[in-house]
């Protein structure tokens, strides 16, 4: 791993533009559960019951008391960890200009990145089902479920629900950075999920460097990426920026 984790910083350090495409993987050691996986939330919850777009129009209630409650207490108390914290040092660096994440926590804008692309959207806002208006969700008063707008129209988590779109501006923006970057970092995702798990396919056909850092390989570490390392984001990403301070 120490090989790799030199190789990785010398890539970065030669860098052009280098960007993140980030999942639930990188905020696991802020206390936030991934998706899937041993302890993942659809080993708990049906995706289709309590994620679709349809289960929320059809009873924003049981989606809330047994989904939305819970992520926002999560969110509302989680901190970036060093895997955030080391992205944020190296967009100081200069080296990482943007990242895409599948992420809503907000983490990585709390750790200090100005450049974030939210692909599936931010927790961190409702947006009313009637009037459009969006409200903070650390604001939100969850004592009478679904929570309410003040015209009487219930509160959406701001976030792309299965069965809906990526907002267009995200996805455009992403392609466009994935297609123009030299490296990409594609940090705790089991890329899955399309089209976020496209990315890192659109930045290797562009000719970009594709580095994986995961507990396990992933459907993209035989085709798309150029070598993965295995361990802990956190543990992983600190030792990498160290390595590239050093080499600066
Ligand atoms: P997943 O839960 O599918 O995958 C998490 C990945 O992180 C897995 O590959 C794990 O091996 C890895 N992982 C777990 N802990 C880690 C750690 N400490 N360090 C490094 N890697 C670790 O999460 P995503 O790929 O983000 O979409 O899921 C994509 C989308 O599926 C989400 O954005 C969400 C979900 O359904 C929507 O809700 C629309």
């Amino acid at each position: 791993m120490n090989d790799l984790i030199q190789k990785a910083a010398q890539d970065l350090v030669s860098a052009k533009k280098a960007i993140a495409l980030t999942g639930a993987g990188i905020s696991v050691e802020s206390g936030i559960p991934p998706f899937r996986g041993p302890g993942g939330l659809w080993e708990k919850i049906d995706p289709l019951e309590f994620a679709h777009i349809d289960a929320f129009m059809k009873d924003p209630a049981k989606v809330w008391n047994f989904f939305i409650k819970e992520m926002k207490e999560l969110l509302d108390n989680a901190r970036p960890n060093d895997a955030h914290k080391s992205l944020a040092r190296l967009e100081e660096l200069g080296i990482v200009k943007t990242i895409i994440t599948q992420n809503v926590d907000g983490l990585h804008q709390i750790a200090g990145n100005t450049d974030v692309i939210e692909f599936h959207g931010n927790f961190a806002w409702q947006r009313c089902l009637d009037c459009d208006e969006r409200f903070e969700t650390i604001k939100l008063d969850v004592s009478q479920i679904p929570p309410r707008c003040s015209c009487g129209g219930i509160y959406k988590p701001d976030c792309v629900f299965f069965g809906e779109i990526i907002p267009p501006h995200h996805l455009l923006r992403s392609e466009q950075v994935a297609s123009a970057c030299t490296i990409m970092l594609v940090i705790g995702t089991s890329a899955e999920v399309h089209p976020a798990a496209l990315m890192p396919v659109i930045a290797k056909q562009a000719g970009a460097k594709v580095i994986e850092i995961n507990l396990e390989k992933t459907f993209l570490t035989q085709k798309t990426s150029d070598y993965i390392i295995m361990g802990k984001a956190g543990e992983i990403m600190k030792r990498l920026t160290s390595e590239v301070e050093r080499l600066l």
